[in-house]
């Protein structure tokens, strides 16, 4: 089971994967718990390029270098868990790509398709979690939180609230797109709520039992 957590920042989905990972181990599944961007070595240290405030990215460079972290994190990470038998949890995956790069950074669908296919050589998850909650909320969460800003991995969380509305509304999008891969998850009140409401999913679906 490859499946993926996704949403705009400060919608809850650090804290609710690794709530899933948890409860996933306690009823005896072997769980890869991993998150994009900074899922493999490499992956790391493009993440602390990627998030840093101190860099004005073109917008063509931060797709590339997502998409090179995707490929490292798939073939040295993902493709092994899965191979193993292991599922996979991971913190974002292509729908990220495509909600923050066409609809937030306005290129288009197809570059991001072709450079997301060559990172993954086709591997989609099995179902996608999409937490979703308005831009306003998330973003005066992600702000409260404030902890990226002195990690000095603010730089999404510093763009105008524009942005991430437009971003919640490419997730709209996708989750109409997909249909039969993501599942929307009211990501509002406290994260109990939220979890109860993701254990009932997936249960719905019969990916748990
Ligand atoms: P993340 O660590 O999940 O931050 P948060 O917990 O605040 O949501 O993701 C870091 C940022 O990277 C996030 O602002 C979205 C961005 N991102 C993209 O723009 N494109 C991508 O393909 C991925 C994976 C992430």
């Amino acid at each position: 089971m490859f499946l993926t957590f996704e949403g705009i920042e400060g919608c809850g989905k650090s804290t609710q994967i690794e709530r899933l990972a948890a409860f996933l181990e306690w009823r005896g599944v072997k769980v890869a718990l991993t998150r994009e961007p900074g899922g493999s070595p490499i992956g790391k240290s493009l993440r602390s390029i990627l998030l840093s405030e101190s860099y004005a990215v073109a917008a063509e460079t931060e797709l590339l270098l997502y998409a090179a972290e995707r490929a490292e994190h798939v073939a040295k990470v993902i493709r092994p868990a899965l191979a193993r038998g292991e599922w996979v949890l991971c913190d974002r995956y292509g729908d990220a790509t495509r909600a923050y790069q066409h609809w937030g950074r306005g290129l288009s669908r197809e570059s991001i398709e072709t450079a997301h296919a060559i990172a993954t050589g086709g591997l989609e998850p099995d179902a996608t979690i999409w937490l979703k909650l308005g831009a306003e909320e998330a973003v005066s969460r992600a702000r409260l939180r404030n902890g990226k800003v002195k990690s000095g991995e603010g730089r999404f969380e510093a763009e105008a609230l524009d942005f991430h509305r437009r971003v919640e509304a490419g997730y709209v999008h996708l989750a109409a797109e997909f249909p039969e891969r993501i599942i929307a998850v009211d990501g509002s009140g406290d994260a109990d709520s939220v979890f109860t409401r993701i254990v009932a999913v997936l249960e719905a679906r019969h990916a748990i039992g």
